[in-house]
């Protein structure tokens, strides 16, 4: 096992009818003036944002408000907030809804407590020497951004997304109310398990030696995701289903299924944002249409973990050959994510990439993250194309 520090500030507030609170969380954390922050309409829809604001009234909290943000979140509404956060002197900023609205929120909240091109973070330019304290009223389980350390922003100058990562953003408290979920069309929901999913196999697909204790949690929480979201593909209004995601994505993606590791593969996710920049696709559904043949790509060179995953996580029987156990296991999880009516290759995810677009990605991709990403495997900007170019059509063996 590799040392860790293991960093959660966030107050969880979860369960039924929970956004009732969020006036006095807010001011549980000195907050007098709050940027209200929402997306493209939802929570208007299902009168969550009325809630939340009789919450505030309640408590005597000013609040300016805006709304508008598109999943894979964009850097020019961010901007928009900044100069309103400033300008109207907020104190406190709120994102209610998923977690584009929390990203954008997290920029924000470095925008508006310093000076300077807020991109120059997400560049790797400079780092930020505060953010503006955030809270959160989720109303999707997926991300993890509610407790993550994360905020990933898409620049519409060359349409670039990415992600960049600091304690200073982590929300001061997330309330959590399951129920707000249920509002969620299936496709969302689908991306949002797919995700969640994917936070643990990204840390769990390593070559570095790791700990029981996290293996354990982590296997569990996967079979819980595959479990739930079967049932909630039958049965969306399922409290205890709804709950049981909404946990477990937020425990997937605040680093406890990884105390202990070596910080994760992570390579899915940076082929994904290269996917999600260029052709603005969900990103769960995205993260679903390369996973397998990022799997087949790599398998050999994590062939214990793939193998273990595959029995314990998936249920497959040992084949007596590990390589063929492990390809069961993969083949589960595509079968798993069809069954989601998820993508398993660009095709299904409804974008066709020439060789030009695919070179670009892989250039992109490998730029991003200094030249090679990966634990299971590491890959370089050539590993990257191959896999891009497997997963144009669905993947075979
Ligand atoms: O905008 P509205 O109208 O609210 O609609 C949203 C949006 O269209 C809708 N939605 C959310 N809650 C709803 C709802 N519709 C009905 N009822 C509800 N209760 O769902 C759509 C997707 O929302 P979004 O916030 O984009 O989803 P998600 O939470 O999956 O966030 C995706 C973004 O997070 C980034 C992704 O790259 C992507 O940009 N990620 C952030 C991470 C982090 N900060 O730690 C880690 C992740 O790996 C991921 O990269
Ligand atoms: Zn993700």
């Amino acid at each position: 096992m590799q040392n860790f520090t293991y960093y959660t500030p966030t107050k969880v507030v979860f369960g039924r009818n929970t956004e009732a609170q969020t006036g006095a969380l807010i001011k549980e954390q000195g907050g007098k003036k709050v940027l209200l922050h929402y997306g493209g309409g939802s929570v208007v829809r299902s009168g969550l944002l009325d809630r939340v604001k009789e919450s505030l009234r309640e408590q005597e909290i000013d609040w300016v408000e805006l709304g508008g943000v598109v999943p894979n979140p964009r850097l020019s509404l961010v901007y928009q907030g900044i100069a309103m956060a400033k300008e109207e002197q907020v104190d406190f900023i709120l994102a209610v809804g998923g977690g584009s609205v929390i990203d954008s929120a997290k920029a924000i909240g470095y925008g508006a407590a310093g000076e300077g091109d807020v991109w120059d973070f997400y560049a790797r330019k400079r780092k930020p020497l505060s953010c503006l304290p955030l809270g959160v009223v989720l109303t999707i389980a997926a991300s993890g951004s509610e407790m993550s350390n994360s905020s990933v922003i898409t620049n519409e100058d060359g349409w670039i997304k990415r992600g960049y990562r600091d304690d200073l953003c982590r929300p001061r408290f997330a309330v959590m109310n399951p129920e707000l979920t249920m509002t969620l069309p299936p496709h969302q929901t689908a991306c949002g398990c797919t995700d969640i999913l994917m936070h643990t196999m990204e840390r769990y697909f390593t070559s570095a030696e790791t700990m029981e204790i996290t293996d354990s949690i982590a296997e569990a929480l996967m079979r819980t995701v595959i479990a739930n979201a079967r049932i909630l593909l039958e049965d969306p209004r399922n409290y205890e289903a709804r709950a049981e995601m909404m946990w477990a994505g937020s425990l997937s993606h605040n680093d406890l299924t990884g105390c202990g590791g070596d910080g994760g593969d992570f390579a899915c996710h940076g082929l994904e944002h290269e996917l999600g920049g260029l052709y603005d696709v969900a990103h769960g559904a995205g993260l679903a249409a390369v996973w397998g043949s990022w799997a087949r790509y790599v398998y050999r060179d994590c062939l214990h973990r793939f193998y273990r995953f595959a029995i314990r996580v998936m249920g497959i029987s040992d084949t007596g050959s590990r390589e063929e156990t492990a390809l069961k296991g993969i083949e589960a999880v595509e079968e798993f994510f069809r069954s989601l009516r998820m993508p398993t290759s660009l095709e299904e995810l409804g974008i066709h990439p020439g060789a030009e677009e695919l070179e670009l990605m892989a250039k992109k991709c490998a730029a991003s993250a200094g030249g090679r990403k990966g634990s299971a495997k590491v890959l370089y900007e050539e590993d990257m194309l191959a896999i891009y170019e497997m997963a144009r059509q669905r993947s075979r063996l």
